[in-house]
């Protein structure tokens, strides 16, 4: 088995070190619209299958990375010193550790999320892109896109796709060392998108999606089912984003998320992220779509909804979803 540490090296073979003051980076957050959930490695967070994104632009995380002078890293997050112990900086440090150059090296780090920490767009595939870049930025090793998309992947997959605005795909690979593990951007521009997020509930998720997705791949009994299911997935909504069709986009990602908490559901013990406000959410979309509003949604590890919309529905859908975030992922 390959370890992180060995891909690192191998990402970096050959490469001259040009050590800068300080490596600064910033990274869009992603949703997305066909999911990765399950991996075949999880030391790597090499996934069982490709995924599809879309990137959200002007929400996600800025990183300035310095060295240190004190005894351990020294982490922000918001402007905010974090204990050692939190568990941001413990995954911070740990990624880190990756790195550092000898055992006495420390580092400062000083991340800020644009996501809103209340809008149900995670944070860490661009906190892991956008400090992967910075790391790369501080030792001067002018790593490729691809490149970076490998290292952000350590330390979490969906970061892999964070690299990149617009359409990115996460090809699987198969390569043990995960060196074919990467995202990559697609042509397409699609100015009229629009993502909402509707906030149900800010509270903490009861099961990660690390812990969640091992959990299915151990004991969910469809789990063969889904490879099978994204491949089909991944080839409508790559042929809908070609044809500019936004009906078939939103079916096909809105279809994907269900499958994906489907297989949650029938995970033992049983992973339910919705909650009865999730289900009322879903209910309206239904029904504002059977009244020829074409609006469809997507959801994560999580209890929020994300709409999916095209701008000449943004008045309307603001009306029926007071206090949604609509995001404009093409500017
Ligand atoms: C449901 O990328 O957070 O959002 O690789 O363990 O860090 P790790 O998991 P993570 O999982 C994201 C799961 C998802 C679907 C997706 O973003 O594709």
């Amino acid at each position: 088995m390959t370890s992180a540490r060995q891909v690192v090296q191998t990402v970096l073979a050959g490469r001259e070190s040009n050590p800068q003051k300080a490596g600064s980076a910033y990274a869009p957050a992603n949703i997305a619209l066909v999911k990765y959930w399950g991996k075949r490695d999880e030391a790597l967070n090499l996934p069982v299958t490709g995924s599809l994104s879309i990137s959200l632009g002007p929400l996600g995380s800025r990183v300035e990375l310095a060295r240190g002078t004190g005894a351990g890293d020294g982490i922000w997050l918001n402007e905010e010193k974090l204990p050692g112990d939190s568990s941001f900086a413990q995954r911070a440090s740990a990624y880190l550790d990756l790195f550092r150059p000898s055992p006495d090296f420390v580092f400062e780090l000083r991340a800020r999320n644009t996501v809103p920490t209340a809008a149900g767009f995670a944070s860490s595939a661009s906190g892991f892109a956008a400090l992967a870049k910075a790391v790369a930025g501080l030792f001067g090793w002018g790593l490729s896109t691809r490149e970076l998309s490998i290292l952000a992947r350590l330390g979490s997959g969906s970061a892999a796709r964070s690299l990149e605005e617009g359409f990115v795909e996460w090809r699987a690979g198969t390569a043990a060392d995960g060196m074919d593990s990467f995202a990559e951007r697609l042509e397409a521009e699609w100015p009229e998108l629009r993502v909402g997020a509707v906030v149900l509930c800010a509270d903490e998720k009861p099961v990660g999606s690390r812990a969640g997705m091992r959990r299915s791949v151990a004991t969910c009994e469809f789990y063969r089912e889904w490879p099978g299911r994204v491949a089909k997935d991944l080839a409508a909504l790559k042929a809908a984003i070609a044809k500019k069709d936004f009906a078939a986009l939103g079916e096909t990602a809105e279809a994907n998320a269900l499958a994906m908490h489907a297989l949650m559901a029938a995970t033992r013990p049983p992973i339910v992220y919705a909650l009865p406000e999730t289900v009322a959410a879903m209910r309206k979309i239904w029904a504002l779509r059977q009244d020829g509003l074409p609006v469809w949604f997507t959801m994560d590890a999580g209890p929020n909804v994300k709409l999916l919309f095209e701008a000449k529905d943004e008045a309307t859908i603001r009306d029926r979803f007071p206090g949604v975030e609509v995001v404009a992922p093409f500017g």
